[in-house]
């Protein structure tokens, strides 16, 4: 492929100029990180899978009719999007306390909440990623009052899709961060969810043994963390199940 434009680089992904305008093609890296990349290891496999999810749960979310940027993967490690306009925060939905909010809170992990609770983060490595309150984001005009109705609404939806859809493999979804983004058809402007939606952004945790399947088994040092991954591909049908991650992920079309 002749050599592209890099738009961005992340700790896990890389965007490319398209080959259309309004157009991006997301590459998805091996490198894990965490602790706002102070602890980092690059694990063989997990960008394959990560696309492969995404890919999964974003087609899952055009089918019941939730918008996002996804279009279609182009081979194992990129996939073709829409260009968005970022909302610089992270939207996270918890069902379960885990996390971050079990120890803010000193919560058990894993205590079932009254309702799935959204909080926000803005996006700054360099600060961490701090919560915010709704009214720092209007005030500082980050979003409106409208879109945060409609991120609320949005989140709730993908809440629900992607509990149920885990729910069916005997995971339990405990929480799950999304980003939304800003597109325009001529002057309309709509919200759509964007990023990845993958083990890398959800707690999964399995229903019967409470075995994590999720980015803590890197953070925490819980074990494989593409075995996994691996795991969550093959329960939702994404990899035949005879494949392990020793053999390298294998893509079923
Ligand atoms: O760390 P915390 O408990 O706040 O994370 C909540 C959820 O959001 C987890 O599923 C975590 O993987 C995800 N998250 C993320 N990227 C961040 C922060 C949290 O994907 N920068």
């Amino acid at each position: 492929m002749a050599r592209r434009n890099k738009i961005y680089e992340g700790k896990a992904k890389i965007l490319y100029e398209g080959p259309e305008p309004g157009t991006y093609v997301q590459y998805f890296k091996d490198d894990a990180t965490a602790f706002n990349a102070e602890k980092k290891a690059t694990i063989e496999g997990k960008g394959v899978l990560n696309n492969r999810l995404s890919e999964f749960f974003m087609t899952g979310l055009t089918n019941v009719g939730v918008p996002n940027h996804f279009i279609k993967r182009l081979n194992m490690r990129e996939q073709l999007i829409r260009q968005v306009e970022i909302i610089p925060l992270e939207v996270i939905v918890r069902n379960f306390a885990a996390g971050s909010m079990a120890k803010r809170l000193g919560m058990e992990e894993g205590t079932q909440l009254p309702r799935p609770i959204i909080e926000f983060s803005y996006k700054d490595d360099k600060l961490g990623d701090p919560l915010v309150p709704e009214e720092y984001i209007i005030a500082f005009g980050w979003a409106t009052q409208q879109d945060m109705d409609d991120i609320v609404a949005l989140a709730l939806r993908v809440n629900d899709f992607l509990a149920g859809v885990m729910y069916g493999v005997g995971i339990k979804l405990v929480d799950f961060k999304i980003e939304i983004g800003r597109v325009w058809d001529n002057d309309y402007m709509r919200l759509i969810v964007a990023d990845e939606i993958s083990p890398d952004s959800c707690r999964l945790w399995d229903i019967e043994t409470g075995q994590k399947l999720d980015k803590d088994v890197f953070r925490r040092d819980l074990g494989n963390l593409a075995d996994a991954y691996t795991e969550v591909a093959r329960r939702l049908g994404v990899l035949p199940t005879n494949v392990t991650h020793a053999t390298k992920p294998t893509l079923i079309n």
